[in-house]
């Protein structure tokens, strides 16, 4: 293969990755991995249980989804909208045999309509999707539902419980 196909084939690549993270981020969020030891702390923190409902807003790699059903064997649903990502997340779920209890749907997290069946939301998305999303959460999940947010709040809802230094903040309906 000639140099200047090297040089094609890499910059496509560059511009998909470019592209796919700015369309991501105009959607609402770019994509800003969780380190696992911090997922694992978020959902300590959420008290997710055996055979509860997760839902990750903005799944990413769907490393939140997967770790709530390798380690909390809960039923876990990552909502992503770049396709890409989405299909990473959904072949790592499968190679490792979670098939049953994890998948990530190619969704807007806006549009989706089964938020009511979460008993813990994770969101690490922007304040301003935080605060865009609120009354779609108040209105549609179910009053016990914890919601678990990484760096960014939801200044107009009572506070749970905080964890200052990680920036993890968690809301409850009630
Ligand atoms: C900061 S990353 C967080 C990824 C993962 N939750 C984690 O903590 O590792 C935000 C993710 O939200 C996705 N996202 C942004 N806007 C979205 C939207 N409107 N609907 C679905 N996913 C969205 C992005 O593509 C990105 O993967």
């Amino acid at each position: 293969m000639q140099n200047f196909d090297l040089f094609l084939i890499s910059l496509g690549i560059l511009l998909i990755i470019t592209a796919s993270w700015s369309i991501a981020g105009y959607f609402g969020a770019p994509w800003l991995p969780t380190p696992l030891w911090k997922v694992d702390k978020m959902l300590k923190m959420a008290e997710l249980k055996k055979g509860e409902t997760l839902i990750d807003l903005g799944a990413g790699d769907g490393r939140i989804v997967i770790w709530a059903a390798l380690r909390y064997k809960a039923n876990a649903i990552g909502v992503e909208i770049d396709p890409l990502r989405c299909l990473w997340a959904n072949f790592l779920i499968t190679i490792l045999g979670l098939r049953k209890y994890a998948r990530v749907e190619y969704k807007n997290i806006y549009e989706i309509d089964f938020l009511h069946t979460a008993d813990v939301i994770t969101l690490y998305l922007l304040q301003s999707t935080n605060e865009k999303l609120s009354e779609k959460l108040s209105m549609e999940c179910k009053p016990s539902a914890r919601i678990i947010s990484r760096t960014f709040s939801f200044p107009k809802w009572a506070l749970q419980k905080e964890d200052a230094r990680n920036k993890f903040y968690v809301y409850e309906k009630k």
